[in-house]
Formats: C-alpha cells, structure tokens, sequence
C-alpha cells in the first residue's frame, strides 16, 4: 500500500520533498499574492532553509524596517538577528523612493563582497510601476536580474503584491521567471483563514506541487499540509475482530473487523449513561487503547465522563481513574478555530503519534453548522479512509438531530447506534448492522447491556495483575 502523506509537513521537507527542483540556483522565483497572503514569511522561511545549509541571503526590502522585520519574524519561531550574527542573512533596506539604477547598484555592490545564494526583492512593485518609461525599466530590470542570477548562480525572489491594475507590469514578469508560485487565502469566519499556495509555472522541474493548503502559525512559520485523499479504499483488516461489549448487542452485530466504523447517535438532549458505556466497553472489554478527540470538550471533561459512567456502574473510583488513564488518551479540537484540512492533519498527527487502536470523534455535529454537505462528506471520507489504512477502528459519536453529519455517518459506518425516546419516553437504541435488518433495543435491554458490560469490566481487571 503507497505510503500515506496526510499529516503536517515543515517548510523544509516541502522543499526538498514536494518542491524539489523549484527553488534552485539561477532560477528568478516570482512570488505573488495580496497583502497578508504570506509573500514575505515564505522568503523568510527560505532564507532560514538556506541559512540551515550555510547558503547566505541577501533580503532587499521596500516595506519593512530591519527592527520590525526581527521582531515580527521572532513570533514566527525565525531568529533572524541570529541568523544575520552568524554571517548568513543581511538585512537591506530600500527607500520607497529608490531609483532604480541605485536599487542594481545596491544588489551589484552586496552579490560581489557578500555572496548570497537567495537575493530576495520585498516587494518588486515599486520598480516595475507605470510610468513614462515602464517598459524600458521592465526589461532592465529583467534583463539584469537574470544575469546576476546566472552569474553568481544564486536564487533570485521577487515578492510582487497583486493588485488588479498592475496585472500586465505582473504578466511581462511572469514570462520571464522560470518559477511562479501564487499565494492565495480566503477568510472562512473569523480566526480562520484557509491559505493555499500554487504553482502556476516551473521551468524544467518534475515537482508535485499543484494547490497546496497551508497556514502560518505562531511559534513554526509556514506549515504545509499535503492533501488526503487517498486514492484507493483499502478493505478492512480481517485478521483482527473486535467483539461487542455485551452478549445482546454481541449476538445481533457479531463481529466488527479491525478499520470498520461505528456510529453511535443520539439526540442533543438524550445523554444516557449507555452513550458513554458503550463505546467505553467495547474499548476496553476488546483489551485495546482509544483516542478520544472531542469537537466539543477540553481533554479533561472527556476524562471525566470516562471516570462518571464507570464509577456510576459501580466500579471503585480507583479502578475507573486506572482505566481512564491507561486506555485512553484525549484531545480537545475546536473546529471553529481551523479550516478542515488543518482539523484532518490534527486528527491524523495525534493517531499517527499515539499507540492507539480506535479512534473516537466526538461531536461532529459542530461540522454541520460550519461546512456545506459537500466539504462534510469529502472530509468524513477521506478521515475514514485514511484512518483504515493506519488500521485503526473508528468511532463516530454524534447528535442525530444534525441532519448533514448524521446521514453521513450512517452511511459510511458499518455499524450505527442511535439511541432514541419512543412514543412512551422511554429509552430505545437503533440498530443498524451493514447488510442485516435494523432491530430496536428496548429500555430493559439497554439496562441489562450496561449492567453485563460494567460486570465484565469487573472480571476483566481481577484477570489482570497490573489493576491490583
Ligand atoms: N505570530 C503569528 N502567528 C500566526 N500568524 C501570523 C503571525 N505573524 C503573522 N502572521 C500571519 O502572517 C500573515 C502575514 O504574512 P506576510 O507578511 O508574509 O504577508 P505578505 O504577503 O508579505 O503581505 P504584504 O503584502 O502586506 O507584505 C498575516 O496574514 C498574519 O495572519
Ligand atoms: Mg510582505
């Protein structure tokens, strides 16, 4: 099976792994994008990538002074006054009002004493503006920057903010550089910003690079997120069943092979302690670790619940906290505060970094009041694919009364649970096993499953040493 590439990517792999080929000596690199796209933290990040090979930068900018520059890219986990000591980044700031010919002069004085292998220009708007003489400027420009870039053999960036009526000074500049990368974002609601960054051109090089999501965050920079979608659905492992946690639930549903899906539904108001004891048992009575990743609670409160329905069955505390501890693990995500790509590289790091054998989404009804069906169902897919390749089984845990999500989860699990009140008020779960008629398990059923399961988890920890 081809390796799975979902999980965050630092700066550096992506260029040497994603974009290999891209960012070479003698190549003009055009940068382009809107204010606050990330022209200028892309640079930077190149400028610390060659700074980790020994390779000097040379950073010419028209925006920024040097102190800002430093102090902004500091939150950004890039020391750049470090960088600058140790001889390898030199700051140069241009005036806005800078000529052109004093502008060559500059890069021309610093390539033959410093030695740069990037020159980066930030932003090489003001001198290609309109103007009387925007063409014969253009080409001189050109023509110059390609020479240096040949001669000294050294990479050239032009960061070039796009604004709709300088398009054609963009275009005369695209033609001529071997790399186009355009940073793109749009805001989704406030605090999340999604960013991708495209390849529009790239001279002579096989790379992989075609829209590539990423974001900018406090501490790391740029992180690169690599697409999930994986191309093939893997079968399920057979070589590994799980059982249900008590004999009722056990002789309808039969076995569930390791990488299927369960769903476990019921009413935002409907909170039986079975919607918890459940999904706790089968963890536990299949003797294997979960993760817990809750949309909705911090780590802590999901512990807790874990503890609450244990001690509640009757289970010393003690015992409870042992298992809570040592089966689970818990995350807290809050899907208001990422786009979905950086929600499924999340899930992906925290299963990929943990031994763990299911994983528990808790609360994804919180997607259907952020995302249209489309995004929901692309996402789900490809979480649940995924996670089948890494062999993990997975547990979806839901309200029902989110019509997107719902059907969602019911049509991709193998199993579904959703618990219900009838007519009576009383408590009811629906079960739905793929390719077997649904049956409904009554109030008294529900009882005697949880009862059975709490007994279990009471056998199980005498049979083991570790819980004495
Ligand atoms: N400490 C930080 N943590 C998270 N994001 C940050 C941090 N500092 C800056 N950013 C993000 O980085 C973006 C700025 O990127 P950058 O300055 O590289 O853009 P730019 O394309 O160069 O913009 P301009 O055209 O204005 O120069 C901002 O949108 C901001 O959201
Ligand atoms: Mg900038």
């Amino acid at each position: 099976m081809s390796e799975i590439r979902v999980t965050s990517r630092s700066f550096e792999s992506f260029i040497t792994e994603i974009a290999p080929g891209v960012i070479e000596p003698g190549h003009i690199v055009l940068i382009k994008g809107a204010p606050g796209s990330g022209k200028t933290t892309f640079a930077v990040m190149t400028a610390k990538y060659f700074a980790s090979n020994h390779d000097k930068t040379i950073y010419l900018s028209f925006n920024e002074s040097r102190e800002s520059m430093i102090r902004n890219y500091k939150g950004l986990g890039i020391d750049l006054e470090s960088l600058e000591k140790a001889g390898v980044f030199r700051y140069v700031s241009l005036p806005l009002t800078a000529r052109l010919e004093s502008m060559i002069e500059e890069i021309r004085k610093h390539s033959i004493e410093f030695l740069p292998r990037l020159i980066v220009v930030d932003p090489i708007n003001p001198l290609i503006q309109k103007g009387e003489s925007a063409i014969e400027k253009r080409i001189l420009v050109q023509n110059y920057l390609v020479s240096i870039a040949k001669n000294i053999r050294s990479t050239i960036m032009l960061l070039a903010e796009e604004y709709p009526d300088e398009s054609d000074a963009l275009i005369s500049l695209e033609y001529m550089a071997d790399v186009v990368i355009s940073l793109r974002y749009r805001i989704r609601r406030a605090g999340v910003i999604e960013r991708v960054m495209e390849a529009l051109k790239v001279r002579g090089s096989k790379h992989h690079m075609s829209r590539i999501p990423f974001s900018i965050k406090e501490g790391q920079g740029i992180v690169i997120y690599k697409p999930v979608i994986p191309a093939e659905i893997p079968p399920p492992d057979m070589e590994v069943m799980h059982f249900m946690p008590c004999s009722g639930l056990d002789s309808y549903v039969g076995p569930i092979y390791r990488g299927q899906v369960v769903y476990v539904g019921h009413p935002s108001n409907v909170r039986p302690r079975e919607l918890a004891l459940i999904p706790v048992g089968f963890l536990l009575l299949n003797n294997v670790r979960g993760s817990v990743i809750s949309f909705r609670m911090s780590p802590m409160e999901i512990r807790d619940v874990v503890i609450n329905v244990l001690v509640d069955g009757g289970l010393d505390k003690w015992l409870a906290e042992f298992i809570a501890e040592n089966y689970f693990e818990y995350h807290g995500v809050n899907p208001l505060a990422t786009s979905l790509t950086e929600l499924m590289s999340q899930i992906i790091d925290f299963v990929k970094h943990s031994n763990v054998d299911m994983v528990v989404i808790h609360g994804v009804e919180i997607l259907d009041l952020l995302y249209p069906s489309m995004e929901i169902i692309a996402w789900m897919k490809n979480l649940m694919l995924t996670l089948r390749q890494l062999k993990k089984t997975l547990i979806i845990l839901g309200s029902t009364d989110f019509s997107k999500s719902r059907k969602l989860a019911e049509l991709l699990s193998d199993l579904s649970m959703e618990f219900a009140l009838n007519d009576k008020f009383e408590l009811e779960m629906k079960v739905y096993k793929r390719a077997k008629k649904p049956r409904i398990f009554g109030e008294e059923e529900i009882n005697e499953c949880a009862r059975e399961i709490i007994e279990r988890i009471l056998e199980f920890s005498e049979s083991y040493a570790v819980f004495d």
